[in-house]
């Protein structure tokens, strides 16, 4: 369990942000995955992603190749959310964000530095992701990795909303940066 009704919000706004940033450090850390949904057209997209840092602005930070549907809706849409799961303590976590796209930048240069050669190439691929393809090795072809297409999605949250499953009764509660990250009770 993440956090009890007997809590006061300011410990489970603590808890909450310990959490988030355990998934980010430890690679066995079930938040260490992340569902991203972003706007798409008619239906919403969703996919998961590995969760690379959490700042103490709280941002969140992934990897992607530019080319990628992903980042094609974000340029047209910027909204986000996260989605978190941990099955042992029983809570979700969800998370609306804008979103800044870092590519050919000073931070994605800066991540690309700290890659290993043999991690670099889901970023070199010759074809973009997604393109049809009459063989599966096709997929694998490696690129140029001087013209590589590694980008950071930075995620700048807004709302942060989180469910305690419980016998006793379910918990839910909503952080919002409007309010200074003061939360409240919800029906859950
Ligand atoms: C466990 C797991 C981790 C993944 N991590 C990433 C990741 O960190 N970055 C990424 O771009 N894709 C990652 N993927 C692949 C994405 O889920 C997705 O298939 C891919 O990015 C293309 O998505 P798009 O077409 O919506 O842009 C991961 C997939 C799985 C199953």
């Amino acid at each position: 369990m993440l956090f009890q009704n007997t809590d006061r919000l300011e410990e489970i706004w603590k808890a909450v942000k310990h959490e988030l940033h355990r998934g980010a450090l430890d690679v066995k850390h079930p938040f260490h995955w992340v569902n991203l949904g972003t706007v798409s057209g008619e239906f919403p997209s969703v996919r998961t992603l590995v969760l690379r840092k959490l700042t103490q602005e709280l941002d969140f930070l992934f990897f992607t190749d530019y080319r990628s549907e992903k980042c094609r809706e974000l340029r047209v849409n910027q909204n986000v959310t996260l989605h978190f799961y941990h099955p042992k303590k029983q809570v979700q976590i969800r998370v609306k964000a804008q979103s800044n796209l870092h590519f050919q930048n000073e931070l994605a240069a800066k991540f690309w530095n700290e890659i290993p050669p043999h991690r670099r190439s889901e970023y070199t691929g010759a074809q973009a992701p997604g393109t049809s393809i009459s063989h599966p090795q096709e997929g694998w072809e490696d690129g140029n990795s001087s013209d590589h297409f590694f980008s950071v999605l930075e995620f700048s949250p807004v709302e942060i909303e989180a469910l305690q499953l419980r016998r006793e009764g379910h918990l839910r509660v909503r952080f919002s940066k409007k309010a200074d990250w003061e939360g409240i009770w919800l029906v859950p």
